[in-house]
């Protein structure tokens, strides 16, 4: 792994160096204290940034969100004389994966890194994130607000982006946020050339601290602008700083949206038990086939589904063949309150059946590590 020292102490940061040279990974190091996170992930790009001496004060996390905010590629561990129990929620939140007391003694500097190298995967930089793209089969069938929904519980454990690529009429993020997104797809795609994980990040409207919207134009004119290559650019980097990118796409097939698909790890058509549906979303698997997609690749998202209704599971399944089928019930209220509301379905009605059924799907792409310790036992771990 790469690692980054930040340490107003030389000494501490040239014993941790040894320490973790020793493990061989590469190190750099920065003495000084917290204004350095945001230089060091921008130029070093580290995937661990180890950060000695903010103890207790609240207000100095600002700097260290900045960075797991706009650098999630970067795990971030505080080394803290002292602190409080509210320090540590604090440091939960602003995206801290761990809080160790200070000095780190070797082996505890060792067992740290050694749980945040395994949890990258890769030893040698971080594994690519993978891209999810929700294809409506039918218009008003449910995909942005599967996508929207689906993204923002898969954020409780990774980072996320959305992007959505309903390039004309795209209304994802009002699914989720109030206002309107200051800069769009539109605007990334206009200074291509400027394209990086800072100003990706900053294109898009942060939802919570692991999950952002990347909002279609609200000029359907503008959407013209975006072109298939653009979209290539801003997966290429969306993978490299996001666990997943989610797409709610468009119900077009063109040399964009097929770009898209080309590089999903899963697509989900979203269709509803009727025939019009079943006839759109055989269509679409044709296509499919037809551009060597695997069946695997494909999961059927069968929404608003209801038991009583007059095509069951096993007709969908007889009429799109063996692909995985995945029915989400029908709560008309509930979700249209969330919508309105303009806020996910779990912050509005927590219990909803359609929320718990997302977190069922969000435990299939990304099953849970339980390790059996609290939030506070996995932040603060003694030497
Ligand atoms: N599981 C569900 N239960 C009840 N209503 C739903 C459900 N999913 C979606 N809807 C309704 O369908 C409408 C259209 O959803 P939307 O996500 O905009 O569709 P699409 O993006 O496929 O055009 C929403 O406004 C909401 O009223
Ligand atoms: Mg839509």
């Amino acid at each position: 792994m790469k690692i980054a020292v930040i340490s107003p102490s030389r000494s501490s940061m040239q014993e941790m160096a040894r320490c973790l040279g020793a493990a061989s990974h590469s190190v750099v190091l920065a003495e000084g204290g917290k204004s350095r996170m945001r230089g060091m992930a921008e130029q070093e790009q580290p995937d661990l940034m180890i950060v000695e001496g903010m103890c207790c004060d609240v207000n100095e996390l600002d700097q260290v969100e900045y960075v797991t905010t706009h650098f999630p590629g970067v795990a971030v561990v505080l080394l803290c004389s002292t602190n409080t129990p509210e320090f540590l929620i604090r440091s939960m939140r602003a995206g801290v994966r761990e809080v160790l007391p200070s000095p780190a003694s070797p082996a505890a500097l060792d067992a740290a890194v050694q749980r945040i190298a395994s949890k990258l995967a890769v030893p040698h930089g971080r594994s690519p994130g993978k891209i999810l793209a929700f294809m409506p089969c039918k218009g008003g069938c449910g995909a942005t607000f599967l996508a929207t929904n689906f993204g923002y519980q898969l954020a409780a454990s990774k980072s996320v982006l959305l992007i959505d690529l309903n390039l004309q009429f795209g209304d994802a993020l009002s699914f989720l946020h109030d206002g309107k997104a200051p800069v769009t797809i539109a605007d990334v795609a206009r200074d291509i050339s400027r394209l990086d994980s800072s100003f990706l990040a900053a294109a898009a409207v942060r939802v919570t601290p692991n999950f952002s919207i990347l909002a279609a134009p609200d000029d359907p004119s503008a959407a013209m602008e975006v072109k298939p290559e653009h979209i290539e650019a801003i997966l290429k980097q969306a993978v490299m700083q996001y666990d997943f990118v989610v797409l709610d796409m468009a119900r077009t097939l063109d040399p964009l949206t097929i770009k898209a698909l080309d590089r999903a790890y899963r697509i989900f058509p979203v269709l509803q038990a009727g025939l019009p549906h079943l006839r759109n979303a055989s269509r679409l698997l044709a296509v499919f086939r037809s551009l060597d997609y695997s069946t695997e690749k494909i999961e059927l998202l069968v929404n608003r589904f209801e038991r009583s209704g007059d095509i069951g599971v096993d007709a969908i399944q007889r009429s799109l063949g063996a692909h995985r089928l995945h029915t989400v019930p029908n709560s008309y209220k509930d979700v249209n309150a969330s919508i309105n509301h303009g806020s996910a379905l779990v912050q509005t009605a927590r219990s909803n059946a359609v929320a718990r059924n997302l977190a069922e799907l969000v435990t299939t792409l990304s099953p849970r590590v339980e390790d059996g310790q609290g939030v506070l036992g996995r932040l603060f771990r003694r030497a």
